[in-house]
């Protein structure tokens, strides 16, 4: 156990609450809080504080928080947002652990400074601020609602993480209603000291957890928070839902690789790279964190999917395919096992079709088979509503169907689709726990993720080892470009940089005057190609300022004429800092590298098809840096456009290996240095395999201020 789960023990256990403004009158918050945490059975000392004193709900209130003759675990804080701090410096002082603030009016209002006054404050005092801007939080293992919430609130196995109020409030109730128990339910408003990942700390070793649902509205410290998500999805599943997919809240970028991700493809990507498993929506992610939290783990992912209805069959085969459950493919096999349970119309490929005459003693004897076959390691049961059995005869085979092999670790899901009489068997069954559904595809998606989850737990975990890169040369040009007072390199810096992180880029040198031309092109061999150097000039390409395929002395004192006009009719004033003049690498396949610092995560890489289609495609993968080896290879195999790579109609591999080393090392240089805030290459030429890659145009970006180093 970690010293911060040891430490966050008294918030989910405490021995003692205090509500600071505990209310006489059932309209206010302040009593339905008292209320509730009396009301759940909760064995703790229990002390209402309200400046009045008297009694409420049967305690002698206390007028300050001073007067408790003892040191509360947690305290429970509703009073006006204006009286919070006062509460706060009484609660600090008496050596309260845990305040979780009710109150709003703060950051989420913009009174940011007081928020920070109060989370400073209690830290003087090492006390932890839950909130504020929450509605509590409710912990099983010693039965405290400390929400005003529900009262009731199913005991179970599953931890909700919320940042809205309201939606967690909403999700008891949902909870309750679809026989999901919770160990947890817990609140975290504003963040504006304990956020997701201390509670993930708690939560990972808790024994009563068996899942973990958050709900994220915005994440303030990524680079934390990936850790801890690492940390947990190894041993539990963790569901996450996160508002804000559409484009808008896309972070304004100057690089490709700002505005290929929205933050919600970045979120995605990076939640993917956790182990996270991310829904689509609340019902989903309850289906998920219901069978989750109970299923089996199985041994293997051999799927077959047992039907009576030829429909529905095939649309579970879609929904497979869909949600990466694979089927078991042996055809010779399930003929033999599956002939003796199958009608003459029927099919003994998987989906196994019993068809729609099958009895209930020949669905049973269908599910027998594949429950005792040692090849199988899980099954899905359909089922069409026919006249061939009746409701009763439905759910009391499914029950025993489902009891009879829960010792074997092999998870079952039931997917029954018809009408009044289906519908009552499927809430008998849910009465049961008995994981079905209604619908084919609801019934496979949680299927799916129990297989993701597993899957991640099996990856070996890798060590990462970043490539060497010379960093004094990286500080040096750091350093020239912030003389220069620029914020990007120019290109030979950027050239220079990537030689010195250990990328091939093509042979260049810059001239100055049109007289170094000729030597320079002869030096590195026709054809050339020549661009502009300008601190003034960054879309180069746009306004002329790069001549192409350039074979001998004449055509490159002509280029280097042209591109001086163009770029002067372009800003007459530009500074052309010099005309470089580039090998012409022959063609490869384009891709593009690039990483930032994400204002979320933190340093993030991207990986895709390069080119001029790299906008329209959009075909890139994202991570988290760092990378490890093993990463940085899925990330290649991540984007459509793999097979490309990997040679198309009798075209050779490309250079895979030189991608994941080039991959690996702009990670590195990204995020040994904060201050290179983004860099691009694009296009990257990728060769056949063994013959390398070359960084074609690069872009460095660098912060503001030196300070993020
Ligand atoms: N110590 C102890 N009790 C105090 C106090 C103090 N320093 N200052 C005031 N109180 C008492 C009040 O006297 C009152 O008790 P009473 O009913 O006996 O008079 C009680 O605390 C509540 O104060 P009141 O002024 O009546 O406020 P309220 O109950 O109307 O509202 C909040 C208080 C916290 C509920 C409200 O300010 C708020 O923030 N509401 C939003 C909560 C929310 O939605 N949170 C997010 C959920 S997701």
């Amino acid at each position: 156990m970690t010293t911060t789960s040891i430490q966050m023990r008294s918030l989910f256990q405490p021995e003692s609450v205090a509500v600071i403004g505990a209310s006489s009158s059932p309209g206010k918050i302040g009593y339905k809080i008292l209320n509730n945490i009396i009301s759940s059975g909760y064995q703790g000392k229990i002390f209402a504080v309200n400046p009045r004193g008297g009694e409420i709900l049967g305690l002698n209130a206390f007028t300050h928080v001073s007067d408790i003759d003892s040191q509360p675990d947690v305290a429970v804080v509703a009073v006006p947002a204006s009286r919070v701090f006062e509460v706060i410096v009484d609660c600090a002082r008496r050596g309260v652990k845990f305040a979780t603030v009710i109150s709003s009016g703060f950051s989420e209002v913009g009174n940011l400074e007081e928020e920070r006054k109060i989370v400073k404050y209690a830290r003087e005092y090492g006390m932890r601020i839950l909130g504020p801007n929450i509605f509590g939080h409710f912990s099983s293992v010693v039965s405290l609602n400390a929400t005003f919430g529900p009262r009731d609130i199913p005991s179970g196995n599953v931890a909700i993480i919320t940042q809205s109020g309201a939606l967690g409030v909403a999700m008891i109730g949902k909870t309750s209603v679809q026989k999901i128990g919770l160990s947890t339910i817990i609140s975290v408003g504003n963040k504006a000291d304990l956020d997701e990942s201390d509670l993930l700390d708690y939560l990972r070793d808790d024994p009563g957890t068996q899942a973990v649902l958050m709900y994220i509205e915005g994440i303030r410290d990524g680079g934390r928070l990936i850790n801890s998500l690492v940390k947990t999805t190894r041993d539990k599943p963790i569901i996450v839902l996160k508002s804000g997919r559409s484009k808008k809240g896309a972070i304004a970028a100057a690089s490709h690789t700002g505005s290929l991700a929205g933050s919600d493809d970045i979120f995605d990507a990076i939640m993917k790279q956790c182990g996270v498993l991310r829904a689509e929506n609340i019902q989903e992610a309850l289906n998920w964190c219901k069978y989750i939290s109970n299923a089996p783990r199985p041994s293997g992912e051999n799927t077959l999917i047992v039907t009576n209805g030829g429909g529905v069959g095939v649309m579970a085969t879609d929904a497979c395919e869909k949600f990466g459950v694979p089927l078991y493919e042996d055809k010779q096999r399930l003929s033999e096992e599956f002939s003796a349970v199958t009608h003459g119309f029927g099919s003994t490929k998987n989906p196994i079709d019993i068809t729609g005459e099958a009895s209930v003693g020949e669905y049973t004897s269908a599910l027998d088979t594949a429950l005792n076959d040692g090849k199988i390691h899980a099954v899905i049961a359909l089922y069409c509503e026919t006249a061939m059995m009746t409701s009763e005869e439905l759910s009391k085979m499914v029950i025993e169907q489902n009891q009879k092999y829960q010792h074997q670790k092999k998870p079952i899901i039931f997917s029954l689709f018809g009408g009044s009489l289906t519908e009552e068997a499927v809430s008998r069954l849910i009465e049961h726990q008995v994981p079905v559904y209604t619908e084919v595809y609801e019934s496979i998606s949680p299927l799916g993720a129990l297989f993701r989850f597993l899957r991640y737990g099996r990856k070996t975990e890798e060590f990462i080892r970043e490539p060497e890169i010379d960093s004094q040369l990286i500080k040096t040009v750091i350093a020239e470009t912030r003389k220069d007072n620029r914020q990007f390199l120019l290109a030979h810096e950027a050239q220079t940089l990537l030689r010195a992180i250990g990328l091939a880029g093509p042979n260049s040198r810059v001239v100055k005057t049109i007289g170094e031309t000729v030597d320079a092109a002869e030096e590195i061999g026709y054809p050339v190609v020549m661009k502009v150097v300008s601190r003034d000039i960054i879309h180069k390409s746009d306004v002329g300022g790069v001549l192409l395929n350039l074979e001998n002395p004449h055509e490159v004192m002509d280029a280097y004429q042209t591109i001086i006009h163009n770029c002067k009719s372009f800003r007459r004033n530009a500074i052309i800092d010099g005309i470089e003049i580039v090998e012409q690498v022959p063609k490869g396949t384009e891709v593009i590298i690039g990483a930032r610092q994400d204002k979320s995560f933190g340093p993030v890489i991207m990986f895709g098809l390069g080119g001029i289609y790299v906008e329209v495609l959009k075909d890139v993968a994202f991570r988290a840096l760092p990378v490890s080896h093993q990463e940085a290879q899925m990330m290649v195999r991540d984007i459509r456009s793999y097979t490309m790579l990997m040679g198309l109609r009798g075209e050779k591999r490309k250079d895979i290996d030189g991608i994941v080393d080039a991959i690996l090392r702009v990670g590195a240089v990204c995020r040994q240095f904060p201050e290179i805030t983004d860099i691009e290459i694009n296009p990257m030429m990728v060769y056949d395999q063994g013959s390398g890659v070359k960084a074609i145009d690069v872009r460095i970006l660098l912060s503001k201020s030196e300070r993020n180093t």
